[in-house]
């Protein structure tokens, strides 16, 4: 599982586009904004795109019986997964990315993302 996190334009979108297609999908991907998921067949994994965005209702993810794709055979990759940490497993591997010019971006992974995020959750308290 993928966590990503990163302000708006800063290429999320775009890396979940050479992940699909680098397993070998020619699957047009678009970010799930009014759907809950989209789903990437025809590569190596199936690929469960989420976005959380525009998530207003904190429990409805609890209901959506996300574990079924978190924990399931193919790979989850999430939009705005900072908007929801507690709903992050731990094994998630997160992702940052960073916008540092209008064609440079910093992408970074870091093992204490989660950690981070659950704090500003707190702090900013969304
Ligand atoms: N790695 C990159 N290098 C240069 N430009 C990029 C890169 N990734 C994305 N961009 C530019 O930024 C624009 C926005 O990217 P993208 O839609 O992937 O952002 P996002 O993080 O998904 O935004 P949102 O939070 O709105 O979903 C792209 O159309 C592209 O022009
Ligand atoms: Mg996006």
């Amino acid at each position: 599982m993928l966590a990503l996190k990163g302000e708006l334009g800063s290429g999320k979108t775009q890396f979940v586009k050479g992940l699909v297609a680098g397993l070998g999908s020619k699957a047009p991907v678009t970010s799930p904004t009014f759907t809950i998921v989209h789903e990437y067949a025809g590569g190596r994994l199936p690929v469960y795109h989420f976005d959380f965005f525009r998530l207003e209702d904190r429990q409805s993810i609890v209901r959506l019986g996300l574990d079924d794709y978190f924990f399931g055979a193919g790979l989850s990759v999430i939009e705005w997964a900072d908007k929801v940490p507690e709903s992050i497993p731990e094994q998630a591997q997160w992702i940052s990315f960073e916008i540092k010019s209008e064609n440079k971006r910093a992408i970074v992974t870091r093992d204490n993302a989660i950690r981070e995020s659950r704090i500003a959750w707190r702090q900013y308290g969304r």
